[in-house]
C-alpha cells in the first residue's frame, strides 16, 4: 500500500498533531501516523503545565475551548525551602501565567479537531524507517495494524515520534546526541482527594524533593524524588503518604485513594542534528528535558510553530531559507530550556551521597533566588516561557 502527501508526520503526540493542525490551516496537507491506538494516546498520563504562549497558539487556532474552561490558570508557584514557603508571583514579576491542563487533554482536543477537519490520521500504524532523506521525495516505511507494509511518500518527513524516535536514525544516526542522566527519578501518584494547595509546591526538603500538583477538584498529582530503579509496588499507600508528607513540612496533605503510580526517569538529551535534507525532528525526538521545569511539551510546541512557518515557505513559496535556519533557531530555545530544566532539577533535588556542604549551599542558592526580585523574575520568565 502506498500513499502520497506533502508532509508525512510520524507521531500523534502534541508535536505531530499540532503541526498537522497548523499546516492544515495554511492549506498544506499531511498524513499523521502513530503506533498507538487513539484510546492509548488519550489516556496516557503526562505532564500538565502549559506556558502562556502554548495556550495562546491553541486559542488563536480554535482549539482552546476546554483549556480555557476546564484548565486552571496559575499565576504563581511556591518554592518550599527548609519548610519555609516562598511564592514566585508570575503576574507581579513578568505579567504572564501558565495553565494547568494535562497533556492528554490537549491531545483529545487536537485529535477531535483533526478528525473533524477530515485529517488522514492513522492510529495503529508503526513507522519502521525513513528513507531517501536527502532527496526531494523522502519516504516513511510503516506497518499497519494488520502487519501490512505501508509506504508514505512526501515532500518532507517530520519525526515527532518521541524520545525513542525511529526517524532520528535517518537524521543523526542512532547515537547522535548530547546526553546526561541523573541519579534520581520521580515517583508519581494520582489520588482521589481534594487539592492540598491552590498552587504547585516545589519542595526542597532534607528528605529529598517533592512536587504537589493538581489535576482537578477531585484528583491530585504528586511526585517525590526516588531512586531510578524503584519498583512502583514496593510501598504501601500508607508509606507513600508518609514519604510525601515528610517532604512538604509546613503543609498537611489531603490524603485519598491512590489509583495510579509510576516512576519517571530523568534525562537531558539534545540530538546533534534536527534536520537532514527533507527529514526534520521536533519535540522529544530532538530533545528531552527532566520534568522539573515543566518544559517538555512547551518546547515541542515552540519547535512546531517555527517549523510550520518554514514548511509553509518551502511548500507554498518554494523558499527554503526558513527551513535552512530552523535547526539553529530551534536550538537557541532548546538549550535555554535545557539549562532551566537542569538548574531547577539540581537546585531542588538532593543528590545521593550529598554532603552537608552540598545541602547548605543548595539552600543558599534557593534563598538567593526567592529573596531577590531579580531571582524570582528570572525563574518566572523561564517558567512561563520566553516569547515565541
Ligand atoms: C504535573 O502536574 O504533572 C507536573 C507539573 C509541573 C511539573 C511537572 C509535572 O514541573
Amino acid at each position: 500500500m502506498s500513499a502520497r502527501t506533502r508532509v508525512a508526520i510520524i507521531g500523534a503526540g502534541p508535536a505531530g498533531l499540532l503541526l498537522s493542525h497548523l499546516l492544515g490551516r495554511c492549506g498544506v496537507e499531511s498524513i499523521v501516523i502513530d503506533s498507538r491506538t487513539r484510546e492509548q494516546i488519550e489516556s496516557t498520563i503526562r505532564a500538565g503545565i502549559l506556558e502562556q504562549g502554548t495556550v495562546e497558539i491553541l486559542a488563536e487556532t480554535g482549539v482552546s475551548d476546554r483549556v480555557l474552561t476546564v484548565g486552571q490558570k496559575h499565576e504563581g508557584i511556591e518554592l518550599r525551602v527548609a519548610g519555609e514557603g516562598h511564592r514566585i508571583d508570575f503576574t507581579d514579576t513578568v505579567g504572564r501565567a501558565v495553565w494547568l491542563y494535562p497533556q492528554h487533554e490537549v491531545l483529545k482536543d487536537l485529535i477531535a479537531a483533526r478528525l473533524g477537519a477530515g485529517q488522514d490520521l492513522r492510529f495503529g500504524t508503526t513507522a519502521v524507517r525513513v528513507e531517501d532523506a536527502t532527496t526531494s521525495r523522502p519516504r516513511v516505511i510503516a506497518k499497519d495494524a494488520e502487519g501490512r507494509t505501508v509506504e508514505i511518500e512526501a515532500d518532507v518527513v517530520v519525526g515527532a515520534d518521541g524520545s525513542r524516535s525511529v526517524a532520528r536514525e535517518a537524521v543523526t544516526g542512532t547515537y547522535g546526541g548530547y546526553f546526561r542522566e541523573y541519579p534520581f527519578a520521580w515517583f508519581g501518584i494520582l489520588c482521589e482527594a481534594p487539592p492540598s494547595s491552590e498552587e504547585l509546591i516545589y519542595s526542597n526538603s532534607p528528605n529529598g524533593f517533592a512536587l504537589i500538583s493538581q489535576r482537578s477538584p477531585e484528583v491530585q498529582r504528586m511526585y517525590f524524588q526516588c531512586d531510578p530503579d524503584t519498583d512502583t509496588e514496593v510501598y504501601t499507600e500508607e508509606q507513600l503518604w508518609e514519604i510525601l508528607q515528610s517532604r512538604v513540612p509546613g503543609t498537611t496533605l489531603n490524603e485519598g485513594r491512590i489509583f495510579q503510580r509510576d516512576v519517571l526517569r530523568f534525562r537531558s538529551f539534545v540530538a546533534h542534528e534536527m534536520r537532514r535534507g527533507r527529514v526534520v525532528l521536533v519535540g522529544d525526538a530532538a530533545h528531552t528535558v527532566p520534568p522539573t521545569g515543566a518544559k517538555g511539551m512547551n518546547l515541542a510546541v515552540a519547535d512546531v510553530i517555527l517549523l510550520t512557518e518554514a514548511l509553509r515557505a518551502l511548500l507554498l513559496d518554494q523558499d527554503e531559507t526558513l527551513l535552512d535556519a530552523f535547526p539553529e533557531t530551534a536550538r537557541h530555545r532548546v538549550w535555554k530550556a535545557q539549562h532551566f530544566s537542569w538548574w531547577m532539577t539540581n537546585m531542588l533535588h538532593l543528590e545521593p551521597g550529598a554532603s552537608d556542604f552540598d545541602r547548605l549551599r543548595q539552600i543558599g542558592e534557593l534563598r538567593s533566588v526567592v529573596e531577590s526580585r531579580a531571582g524570582r523574575t528570572y525563574l518566572a520568565e523561564a517558567y512561563t516561557g520566553w516569547p515565541l
